[in-house]
């Protein structure tokens, strides 16, 4: 065990599914789930491919409902590898005596490693060392390389290389009701003895994707080239070669495979582009010496390093944060910049939420700002290119602007369920999380933030700013005066807290002036306007005639930004929405006791058929992520501007309000709330922190990491080291530092990107040094304190703190 790498010793079929998992390789363009070779989708092992932005739809009657769901697509699996003895049963795990088993993530290299000791009922022993990566240098390729000893016989062996086109879309339990065959079979050809093909088309997206596999075995250091048998089934092929082994020479077999599709840039034909790519030679060592080097590389920007008081807590740290980073540009790697994707909220990991986009960006987003901008451009360029079908929903509701989806997939159509399966009750419920209207603050939050930390004023004109503009005008049109109030109000929405779809007893969905809807809202019609001041006037003038923009719409968004309403408790408390305060208090202590884990309230209350609605409970931060997103200061200047009292004092007081009515259903939960407690220096910090940080290397929603793991989450971790322990703000033109580390850490270091500056920042409890890389970029501005210094570029700075 080291900081660098992820062990695990055992074989434990109960942990396989969530290893999988944690263990997958990608590049970007597709990943592989950590599955066995050998292995093939049962009760213990899921082998998942996914392709980034490879969706398709399909069909399913439920309860009397036909209802229609993208996915994305589990395609073929390239990685079987199965051998089995003297014409026996192929091996499986479940069948041997395992004697040693080790699997080591290399969460530096992105190298995964297995070895396997076992005695079959033959009394066979067999050493099996295996090693694999999906290529950050070649998108396109991925290689498992395979060693078998034979310890103590000689016998004939068999060795299955396959492509497994016969996959379903099964990895996610809830959904097993619904249609999961997503491709149908094209062609499989054999090349040569090494190589062969296949190619599969996705059901309604009819994307194609073409695999190519060359297998290549050496017994000791000998190239051997054995004919193999072809075995050939629909959406199957498999190249079996038989040899001899015995103890003295050991059989290494290396898989290389090749992954194309309809939707690659250039490229003539999908089939024709994989056998050229197996058709190259090279072998593991070279492929993985380039993958290795690519990734040193991205560590030399995206590391980073503390110095705790408790060593162990130092180690655990580290190891799982450096995981958490291996996982995030595994799903989106710089191979994204060329590609139109956005982050599926469980990375190309697994099958939860079906591959889709959520506002989980918004958790993602400031690591890659800070780190490789180019990054989060080319993701922002997604949204921009489903402007147009975001346009057509916000018409379609009868609202101006765009309403981009709660849940996106291929085409930015809303791909939010209608019904859902409660597996606690096995009720089909509505599902009314479309009615989240604050992923649209989200996105042009997301963009706003992009352009304070690069001011990239180019991307603005060509793309963000026109975002921000159609967003704030949907906010506008969404957004009606109420006289009495003399005030704008937001009706019918949902805000993070998904365990409020509606008032108790109410047949309407949606809850009145969610806080946190109407003050993102405000806020993004502010950034709207400011774009007449950043944009080159011309690109300004060109956008509002584009839009059809005039000054007096213009004046309407100044007049809503200043009067949306707010709703508050009678003590002070900003209230979740209309009427929180009314709702019945829960019995806390009465349901930890009944069920022990009470995260997903939702479920156990419908269960019960009563609903967290009439409660005062909330799955995750909702008002809280107010004091995420935004500084006090920038808070106070929001909430003076809109006319409501704001004083530094009701931060921690609505903090412990809303902690206490908190079951933490998300996993973005506690990264919120650990974030609002370090910068309100409150004590729990720390802890939320640490469980935060657990959250998918331990599962900690017992079943939920399998599935996928959670991007969110393990993004808005290494951003709490990022920005919140060292008070990182881009606001102004400036990059504000305010760092407050947690008791225990005694240092901080770590690489940003700031105004194309390479900084390098050094913090202790009392200490700030920052040093600026002497070749690039321009003077910025620091903002330490009150006070403003320019920091030019080779300029190393020291602060006491
Ligand atoms: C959370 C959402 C999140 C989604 C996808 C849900 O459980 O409540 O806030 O966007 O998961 O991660």
């Amino acid at each position: 065990m080291s900081d660098w790498t992820l062990d695990y010793d055992g074989f434990e079929p109960g942990q396989e599914a969530l290893r999988e998992a944690l263990c997958t390789l990608g590049n970007g363009y597709f990943a592989w789930r950590g599955a066995a070779p050998e292995s093939r989708a049962d009760e213990v092992h899921y082998p998942g491919t996914y392709i980034a932005g490879c969706y398709n739809r399909l069909r399913t009657e439920i309860v009397g409902e036909t209802i229609e769901n993208e996915s994305l697509v589990n395609v073929p699996n390239g990685l079987v590898l199965q051998w089995r003895i003297d014409d026996g049963d192929w091996v499986r795990l479940a069948d041997v005596d395992i004697l040693e088993y080790r699997q080591q993530l290399m969460i530096k290299h992105g190298i995964l490693k297995r070895s396997l000791r076992y005695c079959d009922p033959q009394g066979r022993l067999t050493r099996i060392e295996q090693q694999r990566l999906v290529s950050l240098d070649s998108p396109h390729l991925a290689i498992l390389s395979t060693v078998i000893h034979a310890e103590n016989w000689a016998d004939t062996i068999e060795i299955r290389s396959a492509l497994d086109g016969r996959v379903l879309n099964a990895g996610v339990a809830r959904y097993k009701d619904l249609n999961k065959q997503h491709l149908r079979s094209v062609n499989s050809e054999t090349l040569d003895p090494d190589s062969f093909a296949l190619t599969v088309a996705t059901t309604q997206s009819h994307i194609r994707i073409a695999q190519a596999v060359r297998t290549r075995l050496w017994r000791g250091d000998t190239r051997i080239t054995p004919a193999p048998d072809i075995e050939r089934r629909d959406g199957y092929i498999a190249h079996r070669y038989h040899l001899e082994l015995d103890p003295e020479r050991a059989l290494r077999i290396d898989k290389l495979i090749a992954l194309y599709t309809s939707r690659d840039h250039a490229i003539s034909e999908t089939g024709l582009e994989a056998r050229k790519a197996v058709s190259v030679d090279q072998d593991y060592d070279e492929l993985a010496a380039r993958h290795i080097t690519l990734w040193k590389q991205l560590w030399q920007r995206f590391d980073v390093d503390i110095l705790h008081d408790d060593p162990r807590v130092e180690s655990r740290t580290k190891q799982v944060l450096r995981l958490h980073i291996l996982h995030l540009l595994q799903t989106t790697s710089p191979h994204v910049m060329d590609l139109d994707v956005g982050v599926p909220a469980r990375g190309l990991h697994g099958e939860a939420y079906r591959g889709h986009i959520f506002w989980d960006e918004l958790f993602v987003f400031p690591l890659f700002n800070l780190r490789m901008p180019e990054i989060t451009r080319a993701l922002l360029r997604y949204r921009h290119r489903r402007l147009g079908e975001a346009r057509a929903a916000a018409r379609r509701a009868g609202y101006q602007g765009a309403m981009y989806p709660w849940q996106s997939g291929s085409n930015g159509r809303e791909e939010s369920q209608h019904l859902h399966l409660n597996p606690k009750s096995g009720n089909w419920i509505p599902d009314n999380s479309h009615l989240q209207r604050h992923i649209n603050a989200a996105i042009a939050y997301n963009v706003w933030q992009y352009y304070q930390v690069t001011c990239d004023v180019e991307f603005l004109s060509c793309y963000g700013a026109e975002m921000i503009l159609e967003i704030a005008r949907f906010w506008a049109s969404l957004a009606s005066y109420n006289d009495s109030l003399e005030r704008y109000e937001i009706h019918a929405v949902m805000g993070p807290d998904e365990y409020h779809d509606a008032y108790p007893g109410s047949e309407q969905p949606g809850v009145n002036n969610n806080a946190y809807t109407n003050v993102m809202a405000a806020w993004v019609l502010l950034r709207a306007l400011e774009m007449r001041d950043i944009l080159p006037s011309q690109r300004f003038a060109e956008l509002c005639q584009a839009l059809n923009l005039a000054s007096e719409e213009l004046a309407h968004w100044e007049q809503v930004s200043r009067r949306m309403y707010i709703p508050f408790h009678d003590d002070g408390i900003i209230s979740q929405f209309d009427g929180y305060d009314q709702l019945a208090a829960f019995d806390w202590e009465g349901y930890r006791r009944k069920y022990g884990d009470i995260q997903r309230l939702d479920r156990i209350l419908e269960a019960e058929d009563d609903t967290p609605n009439r409660y005062q409970v909330s799955k995750q931060a909702d008002v809280l992520m107010l004091f995420y997103l935004f500084s006090a200061e920038e808070l106070g200047a929001l909430f003076s501007r809109l006319g409501y009292p704001f004083e530094y004092e009701t931060i921690p007081r609505n903090i412990d309000y809303y902690v206490q009515r908190t079951c933490h259903g998300s996993t973005l939960s506690r990264v919120v709330h650990a974030w609002v407690l370090a910068r309100a220096d409150r004590p729990g910090a720390w802890p939320l922190f640490m469980q935060a940080l657990e959250s998918d290397v331990a599962d900690v929603q017992g079943g939920t990491t399998p599935e996928g793991i959670h991007c969110g989450a393990m993004a808005g971790t290494v951003d709490l080291v990022q920005r919140c322990f060292t008070g990182i703000e881009t606001r102004g033109d400036v990059l504000w530092l305010n760092p407050r580390l947690p008791e225990g850490l005694k240092r901080l270091t770590l690489n940003i990107r700031y105004r194309q500056q390479i900084l390098e920042l050094w913090i202790s409890p009392t200490a700030l040094r920052i040093s600026a890389d002497p070749t690039t970029g321009q003077t910025i501005k620091l903002g330490i304190g009150t006070q403003i210094h320019r920091l030019r570029p080779g300029e190393l700075r020291e602060f006491q703190l």
